[in-house]
């Protein structure tokens, strides 16, 4: 039987939250940021080894007590310099735990809002599939194309369009393919990588809770949605 494990990247310095402190590590409901994002993780009974990359340089996370998210958990210290890079270098160094048919679930260490049944739904509906897929949300807004100086060009159809989530969960040998072959800059998720093979991720529902932290102002969302899971 295949098993199920967790990547999360957290090897990022956080640009446009701003600060000294990458975002990973801000205080959100009296813990690291990271510590929720990992926890959804660490507590599904499916999932065996939940692998967190770090800057190698990293020094903050050594500072706290990650003892309450149990044995699952495994720093490994070799982030790169893109999203595709940290996620194919923990890949590597997470070689000797996982076979080549083993799911893989990337979440980002920057979405500490998952909820539990989200989380679920992605590993109940995938588990048969061949590929694997990734939650996503339909797009609710109406969408506009601009030019250069902010003119709306035309509106677009939204039929059909998701906005991509984590996690995103495809077979360890099949990542490690598609992630060797991508452009580690062009590949801003796992799902495009596995596309890009020619291949068909699917799309199961994801959550709008589900938010990425990115701008400040992103934090007090994020924080209320906690107290609220
Ligand atoms: N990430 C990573 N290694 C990198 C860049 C990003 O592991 N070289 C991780 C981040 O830590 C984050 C996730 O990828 O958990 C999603 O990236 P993003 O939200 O863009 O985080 P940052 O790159 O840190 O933020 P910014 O783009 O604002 O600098
Ligand atoms: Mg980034």
């Amino acid at each position: 039987m295949p098993k199920f494990h967790a990547l999360t990247p957290a090897a990022g310095s956080g640009a446009r939250m701003g600060g000294d402190l990458p975002k990973q590590y801000l205080p959100l409901a009296g813990k690291p940021l990271l510590c929720h994002s990992l926890a959804c993780l660490c507590r599904h009974p499916a999932i065996d080894r939940v692998f967190v990359v770090l800057a190698p340089g990293d020094r903050e996370f050594a500072q706290h007590d990650w003892t309450p998210l149990g044995a699952k958990l495994e720093p490994l210290y070799c982030g790169g310099a893109t999203r595709a890079a940290s996620v194919f270098n923990g890949l590597m160094a997470a070689n000797a735990a996982i076979d080549a048919e083993d799911w893989v679930l990337v979440h980002d260490a920057a979405r500490p809002c998952l909820p539990f049944d989200a989380l679920d739904r992605l590993i109940t509906d995938l588990r048969e599939e061949k590929t694997g897929g990734l939650l996503a949300l339909p797009v609710v807004d109406t969408l506009k194309r601009g030019d250069a100086e902010s003119y709306v060009v035309q509106t677009e159809s939204r039929d059909n369009l998701w906005q991509a989530q984590t996690p995103q969960m495809f077979r360890y040998r099949l990542l490690l393919e598609a992630l060797h072959a991508t452009d580690p800059a062009a590949a801003t998720d796992e799902a495009r990588a596995v596309e890009q093979l020619g291949l068909r991720p699917k799309l199961v529902m994801g959550d709008t809770r589900n938010l990425k932290v990115t701008y400040p102002q992103d934090l007090a969302l994020a924080e209320l949605i906690l107290r609220s899971l």
